[in-house]
């Protein structure tokens, strides 16, 4: 039995996709848990960039049992899109290799309207920064048990009943942010071609990752989004509405806890934040302009700039803790060269002392959680093409020592681009382990 989790360490967007579709050159069935298309994982292979925001990020590798967890919310227009865009790049027989839980979340068209709404006219404090996906609304008509389920494109007549009632919960929230009340019938007609395509793909997700897990199948359990933004652990209010850390995909797989065998988190070698909400080691300058123009930090999804500065241990340590981070991946250090100095966050100055786990109620009073630094020499050198460590200019090999110490946690892979190339693997938690820096 081997069943690993994928989970982002920091704000998302920390290379979940890259670092999935290298560890699938070993595994034959990836699950995506939690979240929905406010996710953007991208993969690059020689010439060919994908980003994927429903498909699991092993789409790309031949054979590969591709699982849509419960955990998900769907917008089942998106995921045609990428079922087609797949198409058209030659992987002709994706829909045989996918399978969509029958009881994940439909987005809806209301679902996306009432998120732009709420987002355009918020007070600036309050806004989230959304991807305006839709992905609030959905989860909060599930947990408030009005939601729609992929199951249900099986019967129009019925989904149409569940719409209802649903709409009913949403009208005086549409009056109040001056939307159009939406029709029901509308939506089943908009939903009637796509229903058509996406009932042959509909299955029991829990029952198929439990048997390829019993079966001896390596499987992958792909997290979305990222620790900080989790609905329960994150940077509340500030988060996204699902359960993105590892014990999430339990959940959202439907499977057991103890089938999970370890939990590798992906962490930047600095931090980037999409969105509103606080972050610490911001950089507001030159610096943090560097990091985002060199490290092309712009959403995947919505090209929005990311916010960027520097590496917060504390975070990591309390993303090890929440998720039981077993080991992580380090991506994108090759876009820390030229810079003469690299700091790093170590620890919080707090109105109770010093502390070096992340603070994560002081937060939002940057007052009450100031950043203790350590600066660290740093490198002037490509690394783009380098393989192995030993390879790597002395302060660099310094820079990612200091992480997997401070951090407590064993370093599995480090990435040095963007494609799957430009990596170093040090262990595969599938097959065992090959050494460590
Ligand atoms: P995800 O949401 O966690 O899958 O990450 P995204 O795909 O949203 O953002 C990560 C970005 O960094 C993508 O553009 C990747 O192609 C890119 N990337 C991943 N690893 C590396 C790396 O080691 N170096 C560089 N320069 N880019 C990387
Ligand atoms: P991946 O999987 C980065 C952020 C949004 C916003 C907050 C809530 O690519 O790492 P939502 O639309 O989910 O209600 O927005 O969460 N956010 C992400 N930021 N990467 C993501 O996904 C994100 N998914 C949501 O920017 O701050
Ligand atoms: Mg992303």
């Amino acid at each position: 039995m081997s069943a690993v989790v994928i989970v982002g360490a920091q704000w998302g967007d920390e290379g979940k996709g890259k670092i999935v579709d290298i560890y699938m050159e070993s595994a034959e069935v990836v699950v995506r848990y939690a979240g929905g298309p406010n996710a953007g994982h991208t993969l690059v292979v020689g010439n060919e960039k994908l980003v994927v925001r429903l498909l699991p990020s092993g789409i790309l590798r031949p054979a590969t049992q591709c699982i849509l967890g419960q955990g998900m919310v769907v917008d089942p227009s998106v995921l045609l899109g990428e079922i087609d865009e797949l198409k058209r790049r030659g992987h002709k027989d994706i829909e045989a290799r996918l399978l969509l839980s029958d009881r994940a979340h439909l987005i809806l068209p209301y679902h996306i309207e009432i998120d732009s709404l709420r987002e355009s006219t918020a007070a600036q404090a309050e806004a989230i920064g959304t991807t305006k996906k839709g992905i609030g609304p959905c989860y909060e008509d599930k947990v408030r048990r009005t939601g729609v389920r992929t199951g249900e494109l099986r019967d129009l007549s019925k989904l149409k009943k569940r719409i209802d009632i649903a709409l009913r919960a949403w009208a005086p929230v549409i009056a109040a942010l001056g939307g159009k009340q939406p029709s029901a019938d509308e939506i089943i007609e908009q939903l009637r071609p796509m229903a058509e395509r996406l009932v042959p793909l509909l299955g029991n997700a829990s029952k198929a990752t439990d048997d390829a897990i019993r079966a001896h199948k390596r499987v992958m359990l792909e997290g979305a989004q990222g620790t900080l933004l989790d609905v329960d652990h994150g940077t509340y209010p500030f988060v996204t509405s699902s359960s993105a850390v590892a014990g999430g995909a339990a959940i959202g797989a439907g499977i057991g806890p103890n089938r999970i065998d370890s939990v590798l988190g992906i962490t930047k070698a600095y931090t980037t934040r999409v969105g509103s909400g606080p972050f610490p080691t911001e950089l507001n300058d030159e610096l943090g302009k560097h990091l985002r123009d060199v490290g092309d930090e712009y959403g995947s999804v919505t090209r929005r700039p990311r916010r960027c500065g520097w590496l917060d241990i504390p975070g990591l340590r309390y993303a090890a803790r929440v998720n039981g981070i077993d080991g992580l991946a380090l991506t994108k250090l090759d876009v820390l060269t030229g810079m003469s100095k690299i700091k790093v966050c170590v620890a919080y100055d707090t109105p109770q002392g010093r502390v070096d786990d992340l603070p994560i109620d002081l937060l939002d009073e940057p007052d009450n959680a100031v950043p203790v630094y350590v600066e660290l020499d740093g490198w002037t050198e490509n690394l783009e093409n380098v393989r192995v460590l030993e390879q790597l200019p002395e302060t660099t090999r310094t820079y990612i020592r200091f992480v997997e110490e401070l951090s407590g946690v064993p370093l599995y892979l480090v990435s040095v681009g963007p494609s799957r190339a430009a990596t170093i693997v040090l262990h595969n938690p599938f097959v065992g382990r090959a050494g460590t820096p």
